[in-house]
């Protein structure tokens, strides 16, 4: 293999959950980059049933936090990017979820290359009309599908340190015909 493509599989392995945050700046410009990164995700009939708010006001950040265990996380996290699907765009459910899924890896992809932290926080599910109620959203327009928390590494954090993860071996999950 060529040493780029060496690279770029070793990124993409190397992406990890992060999950406490250095309350330090993140300029705008990089949220707006990682946002780019996902606006190139696949999604059925190119569809990008997509919305994104992002949060940074404390207040709002506070708001979110309460109807989640993960309070910690998304209070710690600098941006926190709460994750629609516009129904107004959606023609398939299985597909158009799919999509969102293409999107916020391609998030988690691009917080990684800016060497930020990153978590997918999907137990706010359990909670998710309330989080409409906080944007003034209608539930028939808009459904939660996740935040995703970033904020800088807290390399102090043993958890940030090690690169243990546990995954199975392809074989056990893949048959070849
Ligand atoms: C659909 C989905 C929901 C998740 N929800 C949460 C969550 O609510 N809280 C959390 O800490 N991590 C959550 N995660 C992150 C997973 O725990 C994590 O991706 C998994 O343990 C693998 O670890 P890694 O991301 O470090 O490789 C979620 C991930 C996905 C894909």
């Amino acid at each position: 293999m060529e040493k780029k493509t060496d690279e770029l599989i070793d990124f993409i392995k190397s992406r990890k959950s992060v999950r406490t945050f250095l309350f330090e700046k993140i300029d705008k410009i990089i949220i707006d980059n990682i946002l780019e990164c996902g606006r190139w995700a696949p999604s059925g009939l190119n569809n990008q049933p997509w919305k994104i708010n992002v949060v940074n006001h404390p207040t709002i950040k506070h708001m979110i936090a309460e109807n989640t265990k993960y309070s910690e996380i998304i209070e710690e996290a600098y941006y926190n990017l709460v994750i629609f699907l516009d129904k107004k765009k959606c023609y398939n459910r299985v597909k158009d979820i799919q999509s969102i899924g293409a999107f916020i890896e391609n998030i988690l992809l691009a917080a990684h290359a800016y060497n930020l932290g990153a978590v997918w926080i999907g137990e706010i599910l359990n909670q998710k009309e309330k989080i409409n109620e906080i944007f003034k959203l209608k539930e028939e327009d808009y459904e939660l599908m996740c935040v995703v928390a970033i904020g800088k590494i807290d390399m102090q954090q043993k958890d940030n340190r090690t690169s243990e993860r546990k995954r199975e071996l392809v074989e056990k999950f893949t048959e070849w015909y």
